[in-house]
């Protein structure tokens, strides 16, 4: 069997890019911002404001290059992506109930993921342009603002573990990693898991 019928591709390079700078600026901004969030480390770096400035200027970061990965990239592709992953079926509606359905390219706990990852963006920049504005306007200041911002931090962590162990570490989905990291899954594995998918690759 030739490479090209073992493999099959999962991720462009434009998706790829999206996932990986979304990714890289969350650690960013999650490491800074537990250091601005815990007393003690914030002691202990001992340089609150300029921590605070590169917590800010990375999210500043993050907003931009997301939107330079959609203008410079794929965007037919990435259009495409979307309306997969906006797409919920009788079969996704099954696998939340925990019956066995055949998945698409993205199973429903997944499009739930991507769901909640987008809201949770919006969420962030929302709550953390009001905590910036309100530092230098008062009519900017909600007793709720940092209480949104922080609880988002625990939810988003408690998604983010669940996601690298299926990522990284339970045996039947981490090959998943070859796909997000070279773009190509083996095609027995995507008929395993996404047999929808590869179906419809195939017409
Ligand atoms: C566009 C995105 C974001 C913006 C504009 C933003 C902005 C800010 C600002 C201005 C502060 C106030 C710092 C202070 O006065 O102490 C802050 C605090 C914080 N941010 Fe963000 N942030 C963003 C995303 C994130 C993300 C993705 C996380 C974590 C995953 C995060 C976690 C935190 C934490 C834990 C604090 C400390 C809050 C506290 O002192 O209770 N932020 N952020
Ligand atoms: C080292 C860190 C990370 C690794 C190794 C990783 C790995 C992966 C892999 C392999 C996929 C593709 C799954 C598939 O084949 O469908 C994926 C998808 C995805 N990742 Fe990550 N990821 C990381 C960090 C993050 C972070 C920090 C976020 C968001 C805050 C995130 C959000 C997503 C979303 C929304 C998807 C698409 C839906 C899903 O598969 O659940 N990832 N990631």
């Amino acid at each position: 069997m030739d490479s090209e019928s073992l493999y099959i591709e999962r991720f462009t390079a434009s998706e790829r890019a999206l996932h990986w700078v979304h990714a890289t600026a969350f650690f960013g901004l999650l490491a800074t911002g537990l250091v601005l969030y815990v007393p003690s480390l914030s002691v202990l770096v001992g340089r609150r404001p300029l921590l605070k400035d590169v917590h800010v200027y990375t999210a500043v970061g993050w907003l931009a290059a997301l939107v330079l990965v959609v203008v410079l990239g794929d965007r037919r592709r990435l259009r495409q992506t979307f309306r997969e992953l906006d797409a919920f079926d009788s079969d996704d509606l099954m696998w939340l109930r925990r019956q066995a359905a055949p998945q698409g390219r993205f199973n429903a706990g997944q499009k739930v993921n991507v769901a909640l990852t987008a809201a949770f963006a919006v969420l962030f920049a929302v709550s953390g342009a009001l905590l910036w504005l309100g530092e230098r306007d008062h009519r900017f200041q909600f007793a709720s603002t940092i209480l949104l911002h922080d609880g988002l931090m625990y939810v988003s962590l408690v998604l983010l573990v669940g996601h690298l162990y299926l990522a990284l570490i339970y045996p039947a989905t981490r090959h998943s990693l070859r796909g997000m990291t070279l773009g190509y899954v083996r095609r027995d594995w995507a008929e395993r898991h996404h047999p929808k998918w590869v179906r419809k690759q195939g017409q």
